[in-house]
């Protein structure tokens, strides 16, 4: 029987959460605590699939069911599996848990059954690939929630002509692309790309509503959502100067608020009132303006803008009492504070050249803290073992 370990980091939300969901600009940083997703074939393929010892029940997670559907597909013989997930990133709480689980459990997936290529395999090469998802391709399959997809793809050599089955084969694109999927299906529609591109790619992640010349383009994601369509342009940003000597504390409120929720509040807080896009707009006029400091290294202004930002989120009222407790209680020892994630609860991130002190304040205040740098790994397979786990096709 052979298995599969992939991790990603979680993230915290520098600037722009929500208004990135109607296209607005929004920063986000991947941070040291990650999710670790396991995946072991079981001897029989009638066997029910397991997550953490207990049978899998796909309404309870229905981002792996999703992603079942897309990387693992029964009908075409893919075995059960028995699922794995522990890390130190506490669910619900804003900190991208779900993103970071789908984007791992894709990389173990797609580690565990290979990849076809139709012409000489360049595993970094969409174009050689026999099957697979990517922004190079049309990226609606990947959105479709209705049926079983296979994702197969004739290349100029027809199709399954090379095998690979090794980690070389996991695309971060391609786990990016199926995390933003499931995390939208899981929303309700309504998902930016941010949260699965920043615990795929790690480092710091902008996404903009144009292509910003003095950042590192990575690609562009589109989402029909009811009220129209979105565009977003992800880039990485490498961590400016200076970024060694700043700490992101995060403070954890202990309330569990989930995303959708939220994300459907301001929904309906703008269908009630169009007015109020003005106050998006204006986080994403803050979030411009963090992210040009932020380039330029002036870490003063960042936490500023932070700052600024929560008045914003407070005003859209995705902000509580708990969550403001800790913000007022770190603000003395740091750059700036705010919320990060849906808000209603969860976390709290504070920018500080004094996480010690920073961390104590939120302490006292009644919350739990983690510690992180910038600059964090994205997504990597950590080990494996019995490759492949299931190929689609036979192997010559
Ligand atoms: O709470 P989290 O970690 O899932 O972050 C949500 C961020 C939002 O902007 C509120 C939603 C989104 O899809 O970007």
């Amino acid at each position: 029987m052979g298995n599969v370990s992939a991790s990603a980091p979680g993230k915290c939300i520098l600037f722009g959460e929500h208004a990135v969901v109607y296209g607005q600009p929004a920063v986000a940083v991947a941070v040291e605590q990650r999710i670790h997703v396991s995946i072991q074939s079981e001897s029989d393929s009638g066997d029910e699939w397991k997550l953490d010892g207990m049978t899998f029940d796909p309404l309870r997670h229905p981002h792996v069911a999703a992603l079942r559907q897309r990387l693992w597909q029964v009908e075409q013989g893919a075995p059960s599996l028995s699922i794995r997930v522990s890390g130190n990133i506490p669910p619900a709480s804003g900190l991208g848990s779900s993103a970071a689980l789908s984007v791992a459990a894709c990389a173990a997936l797609r580690t565990g059954r290979g990849r076809w290529f139709n012409q000489q395999p360049e595993p970094s090469q969409p174009s050689t690939w026999a099957e697979g998802y990517s922004h190079q391709f049309n990226t609606d399959i990947a959105y479709d929630a209705s049926r079983s997809i296979s994702a197969e793809r004739k290349g100029e050599a027809g199709l399954h002509m090379h095998y690979l089955t090794d980690s070389s084969v996991v695309d971060t694109d391609e786990c990016a692309l199926l995390g933003h999927a499931v995390e939208a299906m899981a929303q309700g529609g309504r998902a930016s790309p941010m949260d699965a591109s920043t615990c795929a790619h790690g480092g710091i992640v902008l996404l903009s509503d144009t292509i910003e010349s003095n950042a590192d383009y990575l690609y562009t994601r589109s989402l029909k959502m009811e009220d129209g369509q979105r565009t977003w342009h992800l880039h990485s940003i490498t961590p400016p100067q200076g970024s060694d000597d700043v700490y992101l504390v995060i403070g954890n409120t202990g309330i569990h608020a989930p995303t959708s929720e939220q994300v459907a509040k301001v929904a309906a807080a703008l269908k009630k009132n169009p007015n109020r896009m003005k106050e998006i707009e204006t986080i994403g006029l803050i979030a411009r303006r963090g992210i040009q400091s932020l380039l330029e290294g002036d870490f003063d202004s960042v936490g500023r803008a932070m700052s600024e930002n929560q008045l914003m989120l407070k005003g859209l009222g995705v902000s509580c009492p708990e969550l403001e407790n800790l913000i007022r209680a770190a603000s003395p020892s740091s750059l700036g504070a705010k919320l990060t994630g849906a808000g209603g609860g969860g976390c709290m991130i504070a920018l500080t050249r004094h996480p010690k002190q920073t961390s104590e304040a939120i302490e006292l205040a009644g919350g739990r803290t983690l510690i992180s740098k910038f600059g964090n790994h994205g997504l990597r397979v950590d080990s494996s073992r019995g490759l492949p786990l299931w190929h689609c096709g036979d192997i010559e």
